[in-house]
């Protein structure tokens, strides 16, 4: 499987639709390309997680296809699955899965080594954990573990980030700081970023905002 980013979107979505008790979405068609970022907001229960995981691999839609580096990725084998999950996406969930008993460093070193890539000082200073990094996850406070979390999925060096929520639990500055972090990320790497938000300031921060809203995305 070779990964080439030529003259097409890195998300790529054609009209998607998903129902669990009630339809979510119908007919949904969006692109997302190279250094863009883009914030969906939308009332709790309208699918915004649902999306996210839809175009991260992880849940089927009813109908509708996924391109994401321009691979259908619901027409891929289970092994190509894997590889694009382990070299080109990267996910951050609001709660974040960590080993508690292991130090920071060491958590985010099990993702490079998976990915072949190397820890990005940069990346540590920026969300500041820098000086916390030795520490043994267990003992570190909730934001300073969700700003682990984040410069692991950024250590792998991914494409594309899918962001569920990623500053709900932390103050007004450090969740600032970690917008600035995946700014600044898919900038530099010219990757793009999904962020499912329900504040506004946040939503601010990306290229365009989204609602989902009455089964459709609309800008907002
Ligand atoms: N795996 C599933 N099986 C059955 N129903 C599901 C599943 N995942 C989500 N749903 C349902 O789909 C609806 C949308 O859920 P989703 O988590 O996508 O909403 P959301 O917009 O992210 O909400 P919130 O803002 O509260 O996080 C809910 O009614 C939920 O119960
Ligand atoms: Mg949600």
């Amino acid at each position: 499987m070779k990964i080439v980013i030529g003259n097409k979107p890195l998300v790529e979505v054609d009209n998607l639709s998903k129902a669990f008790d009630y339809q979510l979405f119908e007919g949904l068609n969006f692109s997302l390309w190279s250094k863009q970022s883009v914030a969906v907001m939308g009332r709790s229960g309208s699918g915004k997680s649902t999306l996210l995981h839809i175009l991260a691999t992880l849940q089927k839609p009813d109908s509708g296809s996924v391109k994401l580096l321009d691979f259908d990725i619901y027409t891929l084998s289970k092994r190509e699955i894997e590889l694009l999950r382990r070299n080109a996406i990267g996910i951050i969930f609001q709660s974040h899965y960590l080993f508690k008993g292991m130090t920071a460093r060491e958590n985010i070193e099990a993702a490079t080594l998976l990915a072949g890539t190397k820890i990005d000082e940069e990346i540590l200073e920026i969300l500041e954990i820098k000086d916390i990094i030795n520490k043994r996850v267990g003992d570190l406070s909730g934001g300073q573990q969700q700003r682990v979390s984040i410069a692991r999925v950024l250590s792998k060096k991914p494409k594309i980030i899918f962001a569920d929520e990623p500053t709900g639990n932390l103050d007004k500055e450090t969740a600032n700081l970690v917008i600035d972090a995946l700014n600044q990320y898919i900038d530099r790497n010219g990757a793009a970023l999904f962020l499912v938000t329900h504040d506004l300031e946040i939503a601010k921060r990306a290229q365009k905002i989204y609602q989902l809203e009455n089964k459709k995305l609309l800008i907002r």
